[in-house]
């Protein structure tokens, strides 16, 4: 994979996910901009693209609750580069309260409008550029948008909800030439675990989790969904557009499987 002269716009890309995939799109020869809310971790990130001939890393400071940012961002990234070959709709949060508990619904707000808004309007600024380049759209959803976790319920709605957005969008923007594909991870080791922790280790009880019920017995890594995104960013994937594609070790077949057994049994 080739990315050589590529503009690629990862939304939160100063930690975790999103800074997985700004680097492998880096090492394989892309332009990136790295973005998020923090100029400490975003200027981090910058300095880990190390400098090459012809090939730059911005980094621009985004509030994607704020739909002026968003409109800045674009702007930055086309000021910067002159053209946009590649979007990758990543930053996203947790839920901070489960449903019928106290705080839901400022939960939910914020969910919903980083995880399900904020993305319609980068998109639709993007799209014009997009169509010049014949680009790629990846949206990062969940499989938490597949299957049902009680305790996280606005947050698998605001997944669900971005994997219907990237079945219309691919249909809408196919004739366009614009590809649009979702990858759908399950945990992956990211500082989201701490962000959402309350209390207590989630990180180290979400991989003894993974060892104990992935087939693949292990916690994914950035690095297993950058490459799916790249791939599916590469002329390797030209024929595939709309597709929501699990990167999860498994794990929502063995759901599947244990669901059925509990039937059954
Ligand atoms: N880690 C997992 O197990 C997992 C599994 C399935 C799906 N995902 C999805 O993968 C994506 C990345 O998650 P992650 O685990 O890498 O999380 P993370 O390490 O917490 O990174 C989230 C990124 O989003 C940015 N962000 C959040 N709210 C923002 C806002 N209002 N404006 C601008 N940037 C914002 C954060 O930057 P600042 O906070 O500095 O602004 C950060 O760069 C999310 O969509 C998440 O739902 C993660």
């Amino acid at each position: 994979m080739d990315f050589t002269g590529k503009v690629a716009l990862i939304t939160g890309s100063s930690s975790g996910i999103g800074e997985g995939i700004a680097i492998k799109l880096w090492s394989l020869g892309a332009n990136v901009v790295i973005t998020g809310r923090d100029n400490k971790r975003i200027q981090e990130v910058v300095n880990k693209c190390q400098n090459r001939d012809n090939q730059r890393a911005l980094g621009v400071r985004t509030d994607l609750l704020v739909d002026k940012d968003i409109e800045e961002l674009v702007a930055k990234t086309v000021g910067e580069f002159g053209k946009i070959d590649i979007l990758v709709n990543n930053a996203g949060i947790g839920p901070t309260t489960t449903f019928g508990t106290p705080g839901y619904l400022e939960s939910y707000d914020v969910v919903m409008n980083t995880n399900v808004r904020s993305i319609q309007v980068l998109t639709q600024l993007v799209i014009p550029y997009l169509e010049k380049t014949n680009g790629n759209i990846v949206n990062i959803s969940s499989v938490a948008g597949l299957k049902p976790l009680p305790i996280a319920m606005d947050y698998c709605m605001a997944k669900s909800a971005l994997d219907m957005f990237t079945k219309c969008l691919a249909l809408y923007l196919g004739p366009k030439g614009i590809r649009v594909n979702s990858v759908n991870p399950a945990a992956i080791r990211t500082p989201i675990f701490e962000r959402n922790s309350r209390n207590v280790d989630l990180l180290a009880i979400t991989e003894a989790n993974c060892q104990q019920k992935y087939p693949l017995k292990r916690i994914g890594e950035p690095e297993d969904v950058a490459s799916a995104v790249a791939y599916l960013c590469s002329p390797a994937a030209s024929f595939i557009t709309g597709a929501i594609l699990p990167v999860d070790g498994g794990s929502l077949r063995a759901d599947d499987i244990s669901v059925a057994a509990k039937k059954y049994n």
